[in-house]
C-alpha cells in the first residue's frame, strides 16, 4: 500500500546509535510527549506511519466522496447566492482531499495506490456520505450537522503530532467553520419559513441526526486504534468525549431553530452539565460501513466514472510535462 523508500536514508541518519541508553522508539515517544512535531524525514515507528497513512487517506477519501451528495444540489440551489456558497463549499472539500493526499504522500504513500484502494472499494471513507440528499433542507442539515461534527473531530487534529497533517488541518478547519455556518443559515431560513419549509427542515434533521452522531466512531471501548493513537498524540480526545461535545453544542442550536432532535431520551443533566442521549444503532453503522448503505454503490460508481472521464486530463498533463522536459534538455545541450 505504501513504500518506505522516501525515508530510508533519514532513518539511519536520525536513529540514535545502538549504545545510547534509549532506543529510537523511546526517543520518538519523548519527542511526542514534549509536543515536538514529527516531520516527514524524522524517524518514526512503522505503526505510527501506517496509522497516519490509514487515517489521513480515509480522511482524504471522505472529503472527495463528500462532494457527491452536495454536488447533486448545485444545479438546484434556490437562489444565486445559495448556489455560489454551495459551489464554494463543494470546491473547498475537493481542496481538502488534495491537501490530505499530499500529507499522506509525505509518509511515503503513493497517491495512485490510495486512489486505487478507494475505487476498488478496499479503502474506507466516512459512512455518512452513503446517505442520500432528498431535499434542499438536506444541504442545510449537512452543513450544520456533518460539517459541525467534522469540526469537533478536526480542531484537535490541528495539534496532531505529525506536522504536515496538523498544518493542513489549520486551513481545513477555518473552511469547515464557513461550511457549518452556511448550513445553519439554510436551516434558519427554512425554519422561519412556511409550514412546508419547516417540515422539510425537521425531516432533514430527523434523517441526519443519528448518522452525524455515528461520525465520531464506535465507543472507545470498541475502538481498536484509540489508545495507541492517544499515546502518539495523533488523537487528543476519545470518540465519546467528542460526540458529547457535539451533542452539547448542537442541541441548543436545534432549540433556537425551533426543531426537535429525534431522540426521546435526550435530556439535560443538571448534575453533569451535559445532555444525555439515547443509544446509537451501531448495527446500522456497521451495515453502511460494510457497503450496504443507501448510496454506497452509487458513490463508488460516480468516483470510478470521474476517474475514467479524467483519463485524457492525466494523459495530456503527462504529455505536456514530457514535452517541457525534452525542451529543457534540448536547451541545455
Ligand atoms: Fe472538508
Ligand atoms: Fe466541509
Amino acid at each position: 500500500m505504501y513504500t518506505q523508500g522516501l525515508d530510508v536514508k533519514s532513518d539511519s541518519d536520525r536513529a540514535p546509535p545502538a549504545d545510547t541508553p534509549t532506543g529510537p522508539e523511546e526517543r520518538f515517544q519523548a519527542r511526542v510527549d514534549a509536543e515536538e512535531k514529527i516531520e516527514p524525514r524524522d524517524w518514526m515507528p512503522d505503526g505510527y506511519r501506517r496509522t497516519l497513512i490509514r487515517q489521513i487517506s480515509q480522511h482524504a477519501h471522505s472529503e472527495i466522496v463528500g462532494m457527491l451528495p452536495e454536488g447533486n444540489w448545485i444545479t438546484r440551489a434556490p437562489t444565486l447566492r445559495r448556489k455560489v456558497a454551495l459551489l464554494a463549499k463543494v470546491q473547498d472539500e475537493g481542496g481538502h482531499g488534495l491537501y490530505l493526499y499530499s500529507a499522506a504522500e509525505t509518509l511515503g504513500a503513493s497517491r495512485g495506490d490510495l486512489v486505487g484502494d478507494l475505487l476498488s472499494g478496499k479503502a474506507k471513507y466516512s459512512s455518512i456520505f452513503n446517505y442520500p440528499t432528498l431535499t434542499w433542507a438536506d444541504i442545510g442539515a449537512i452543513g450544520w450537522l456533518v460539517d459541525g461534527a467534522a469540526i469537533m473531530n478536526q480542531v484537535p487534529l490541528c495539534r496532531c503530532s505529525y506536522g504536515p497533517y496538523a498544518r493542513a488541518m489549520v486551513r481545513i478547519c477555518r473552511e469547515e467553520s464557513f461550511h457549518q455556518r452556511q448550513g445553519y443559515e439554510i436551516m434558519l431560513a427554512l425554519s422561519r419559513g412556511t409550514d412546508a419549509q419547516k417540515r422539510m427542515a425537521q425531516d432533514a434533521l430527523n434523517r441526519w441526526w443519528w448518522p452525524s452522531l455515528m461520525m465520531f466512531g464506535p465507543s472507545d471501548a470498541q475502538s481498536a486504534h484509540s489508545a495507541q493513537s492517544m499515546r502518539w498524540k495523533i488523537k487528543r480526545f476519545s470518540n465519546d468525549e467528542l460526540r458529547q461535545r457535539f451533542v452539547d453544542a448542537t442541541v441548543p442550536q436545534a432549540e433556537f431553530l425551533g426543531l426537535t432532535v429525534p431522540d426521546p431520551d435526550l435530556a439535560f443533566d443538571e448534575a453533569t452539565g451535559h445532555y444525555r442521549f439515547g443509544a446509537i444503532d451501531w448495527s446500522e453503522f456497521e451495515r453502511v460501513l460494510k457497503g450496504d448503505g443507501p448510496c454506497n454503490r452509487e458513490r463508488l460508481e460516480a468516483r470510478r466514472k470521474a476517474w475514467d472521464d479524467g483519463a485524457w486530463v492525466r494523459e495530456a498533463a503527462l504529455a505536456h510535462a514530457r514535452k517541457k522536459e525534452a525542451r529543457a534538455q534540448a536547451a541545455a545541450a
